[in-house]
């Protein structure tokens, strides 16, 4: 403390003084906290309440907002509309609807805010979510009229998901039940129940009303049995613990920065712990062993790098590492698994569905996932463990996802930077849902892939073919299994090793127990996708015939396959020619209500738009398709 030195002896006090505000300056700190509510619980009103009376409303922006107060009506004659300084939002003023997290600065003498102001509408959890992970504290937002509502108990739930170990609830607009401290008091005890499994460290109930500023940033002078803090007052104090001591050293590799040929450095943030020039790191997931030579920055080289720093760090040892790898310290390693038990919180209003595979983002590595099981998933009005097959908007479930290959996790009870991820739609790249590791399976460790003797290579060989999936797709009765069926007797015919999956047989067996539910249908294609590799693998031209409706799962199985392995194949024939057909009378009981979910009528079909053919079925014979697909895989050389 340098600064304190220089204290005049002639100036009484003068050093306890200067010694108390740069004590008060340093503690002054940061607090970054979010808001949740649902849509007309005031929030904008209450966050623009905190900015005016923390006084930092610029006097041209009052009077423009006194001029456009005068033509909302959610003010009274002569008040200013709060929530307009919050809703640079257009969309909100015109919609009743905030569409994205917008973070807003303000401080007190006594602290530094930042408040993630998330909207409340029930579509936009995945904003919510957004907000909550980068905050530390959380302010729920609850209608004094209304009470506790599904929402605010989805938020709840959702914050302590995000590791949000505190938060206020502000149960608002008490002006409008006449201050009522029995209602207060109901509310409170509703949500302290509804909130004991969520482990908060502290829960703080406050009487506010933000329209009038009561118990905002001053106490109110209508609620004298109230004796607690204000909201503002309690954001000022509140502690909270950002940095956890003592977590072990995990730094994600972000890219490799090699400016010149003689240097080459890891460039990351600490995502926690410590790290000193000369530390012995481990790398995941190869696991291998070096010592830390320099811990650079752009203000020079620093003996320790702590959570939270910026650095590039280089070896002593030349070693591989690449982006995505995580540095650990040799006692408290990562987990490095392809198989986990996590949290999900899902975004978006197409379910999850069990079986798809979607892109997995942690912090810095990148992978294909798939859920391979829903545990259970959670009724957030009570908690209790519900069973099911998909997630639906918002819903929140314990699943088990299968990674296309290993990454580097930690539990996000223990790191939320390396113990968090988020899912992507493989096909609209829209962020489909948040997870938090809970634990890495360790099943996927002590299984291993037996090598064997005789592979696929050499079961080809002997039948002297190159085998294929033929993957017919298209609507029931688009002649899929027809073509097929004549192609296989064409290609028996010539003496080729061939087999057929064909989706009305499987589902007599394996499939046995499917219906035809989406989720369904999608472990029925990745059955049969492996089903079909198996085949592959023992040198077989195998024709799968399924409607197989969804691009995704068309993906999942062609991925699964070498490149040249896949022959996606469309069938395609128009709806009104096959409810024409209508083969097995399945369209005309369909359409009578007598079969649930058919495809074309109350489930979708996905046309491919990129099968390598094409073949339209109107006007053509079943041998002259088969001809062309058997002159097609003469040109691939399968036969
Ligand atoms: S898929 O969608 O999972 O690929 P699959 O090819 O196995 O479907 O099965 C489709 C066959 O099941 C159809 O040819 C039809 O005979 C029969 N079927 C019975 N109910 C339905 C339904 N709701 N939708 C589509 N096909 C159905």
């Amino acid at each position: 403390m340098a600064r304190l030195t220089v204290v005049g002896t002639d100036q009484e006090g003068a050093g306890e003084r200067l010694a108390a505000r740069v004590a008060a300056e340093e503690n002054r700190g940061l607090l970054r906290f979010l808001t949740c509510g649902s849509v007309d619980d005031g929030k904008s009103t209450l966050i623009g309440r905190l900015l005016y009376d923390s006084a930092l409303v610029l006097e041209d922006q009052l009077e423009s907002l006194e001029r456009d107060s005068k033509n909302t009506a959610a003010s009274g004659a002569g008040e200013i509309d709060l929530s307009l300084l919050v809703d640079g939002l257009q969309a909100e003023r015109e919609q009743g609807i905030t569409i994205d997290v917008a973070y807003r600065y303000f401080s007190t003498p006594r602290r530094k805010f930042i408040v993630a102001d998330t909207p409340g509408h029930v579509q936009y959890t995945r904003n919510m979510a957004t907000g909550a992970s980068n905050c530390e504290f959380g302010v729920l937002l609850v209608d004094a009229r209304q009470g506790v509502l599904t929402q605010t108990r989805r938020h709840a739930c959702i914050l302590s998901l995000l590791g949000i170990r505190k938060v206020a609830v502000a149960i608002n607009k008490m002006d409008l039940i006449d201050f009522d401290q029995a209602q207060f008091e109901a509310i409170t005890e509703e949500f302290e129940e509804f909130a004991k499994p969520l482990g908060f460290d502290k829960i703080t109930s406050i009487p506010v009303s933000a329209l009038r500023g009561d118990n905002v940033a001053s106490p109110s002078a209508e609620m004298h049995w109230y004796h607690g803090p204000t909201l503002l007052g309690h954001l000022e104090t509140v502690e909270v613990d950002r940095k956890q001591t003592g977590r072990p050293f995990r730094f994600p590799v972000q890219w490799v920065n090699r400016p010149h040929p003689d240097f080459r450095g890891y460039a990351g943030t600490v995502a926690s712990g410590s790290v000193n020039a000369g530390d012995e790191v481990v790398i995941h997931p190869s696991g291998k062993s070096v010592h830390v030579a320099r811990i650079v920055t752009a203000d020079g080289d620093l003996d320790t790098a702590n959570e939270g720093d910026a650095v590039t760090i280089t070896f002593a040892e030349e070693v591989d590492v690449s982006r995505g790898n995580v540095l650990a310290v040799p006692e408290a390693a990562p987990s490095v698994a392809d198989q986990i038990a996590a949290r999900i919180i899902w975004f978006d209003e197409e379910a999850m569905l069990p079986g798809r595979s979607y892109t997995m983002k942690t912090s810095c590595q990148a992978t294909t996932a798939t859920v391979s099981s829903l545990k259970y998933k959670l009724n957030v009005d009570n908690l209790d463990h519900v069973a099911g097959k998909t997630l639906e908007l918002n819903e929140v479930g314990l699943c088990n996802l299968t990674m296309a290959k290993p990454i580097v996790i930690d539990p996000y009870a223990e790191n939320a930077e390396t113990g968090s991820f988020i899912l992507i739609d493989r096909f609209t790249n829209a962020t489909v849902a948040a997870g938090m590791v809970e634990f890495a399976l360790q099943r996927a460790t002590n299984v291993q892939w037996q090598e064997l003797f005789v592979d696929k290579e050499a079961r080809a060989d002997l039948k002297a073919q190159k085998p294929c999936v033929l993957w017919f797709t298209g609507l029931s009765g688009s002649g899929k299994s027809t073509i097929a069926n004549t192609l296989e007797k064409r290609l028996h015919s010539l003496g080729r090793h061939t087999y057929m999956l064909d989706g009305d047989n499987v589902r007599h067996g394996l499939s046995k127990d499917l219906g035809f539910t989406d989720a369904d249908r999608v472990e029925n294609i990745r059955r049969v996708a492996e089903t079909a590799k198996l085949f592959v693998d023992a040198g077989l031209i195998v024709m799968v015939s399924f409607i197989s409706p969804f691009r995704s799962e068309r993906r999942m199985a062609r991925e699964l396959l070498g490149e040249d392995e896949f022959v996606e194949v469309y069938v395609d024939t128009p709806l009104d020619i096959c409810e024409e057909r209508d083969p097995k009378g399945l369209y005309r009981k369909a359409r009578a209500g007598l079969i649930r979910n058919f495809t074309g009528i109350e489930s979708v079909y996905e046309a491919p738009e990129d099968a390598e053919l094409d073949l339209k079925t109107a006007n053509a014979t079943p041998e002259a398709m088969a001809e062309l697909l058997l002159s097609e895989l003469r040109k691939r050389h399968v036969v």
